[in-house]
């Protein structure tokens, strides 16, 4: 079997980087983790952070991971530098997608949501140095809106009057771009975009760091251009994970350091949301 991509991110939101991943790259297989247990990691220490980070790592990469996605802007933060010194594999952080805007025609102001975490963070005051730019740059922390998304399993009744209130102060509209500096925040899409009348375009890393997984596999020469007849897949399953197949023979499997059964049962239906907004014509059956 074709050896997997590891993925992780504090909870459910790096699905939405998986469903991505899925897509635009066919023939890989991906191991999931959700370290929910733990979330958020945005309110939590750089120590904690860095540790809980360290731990999900190894243990995606001693299941035999060719590279690792680091599916969360905080995670990425505490972590990316000493991941590269521990571990000779590709590692693929994100980090919110504030040059994609500001490069955008006729914007004033770039408006970066993310997690208390990520907008204290050293990366992230170096992320905006270093980019010329003369807009302007706000910084929109959520804290508490990764545990309400978790809760909702996306966007119920509490995360929509958060969003409200949250915006009420800045008068969003024609000029701004909303950055979504969180990979849980891109499931929401759909609710700020009715929030905001349509009126403001958003911006998430999520292409974008697939794209540089992609050229990083291709240069390393471990990219999978085919794994037809290669299935000698038995299912198995145990409390914490849980593994479906797609068209070309695609493993995906999600694990949860959650004892909750809940959280995999809501990743799996998160991704197939995912999946069927990106129009993949890979749909998820049901367990
Ligand atoms: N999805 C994580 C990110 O991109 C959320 C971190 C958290 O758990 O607070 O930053």
């Amino acid at each position: 079997m074709e050896k997997p991509i590891g993925v992780f991110d504090s909870g459910l939101g790096g699905i939405s980087v998986l469903a991505q991943m899925i897509v635009t790259l066919p023939r890989e297989n991906f191991l999931y983790y959700g370290d929910s247990k733990n979330a958020p990691y945005g309110e939590k220490t750089k120590e904690e952070v860095l540790d809980f980070s360290m731990h999900v790592s190894k243990y995606l990469i001693d299941r035999g991971s060719k590279a690792l996605v680091v599916a969360c802007n905080t995670a990425t933060s505490a972590a990316i530098k000493d991941l590269r010194k521990s571990y000779d594999l590709p590692i693929i952080g994100m980090e919110p997608a504030v040059k994609p805007a500001v490069n955008m025609k006729n914007i004033k102001r770039v408006v970066v949501m993310a997690t208390p975490f990520t907008l204290k963070e050293k990366k992230f005051h170096e992320l905006v140095q270093n980019i010329d730019t003369s807009k302007k740059i706000v910084k929109l922390p959520c804290p508490g809106l990764v545990q309400l998304i978790e809760q909702e399993k996306g966007a119920g009744s509490k995360v929509q009057a958060y969003l409200i209130r949250l915006f009420n102060s800045l008068s969003l509209g024609k000029g701004d771009v909303l950055v979504l500096g969180c990979t849980h925040y891109v499931f929401l899409t759909n609710v700020i975009h009715e929030i905001l009348n349509n009126r403001v375009p958003l911006v998430h890393g999520n292409v974008g760091t697939v794209l540089e997984l992609k050229n990083q596999l291709e240069r390393q020469d471990i990219l999978t251009l085919c794994n037809c007849n290669k299935d000698s897949n038995k299912s198995k399953k145990d409390i914490h994970s849980s593994r479906i197949k797609l068209q070309h023979q695609q493993r995906i499997q999600l694990i949860n350091s959650h004892q909750d059964l809940e959280f995999r049962r809501t990743g799996w239906d998160l991704l197939d949301c995912e999946l069927r907004k990106l129009g993949s014509g890979n749909y998820i059956s049901r367990e």
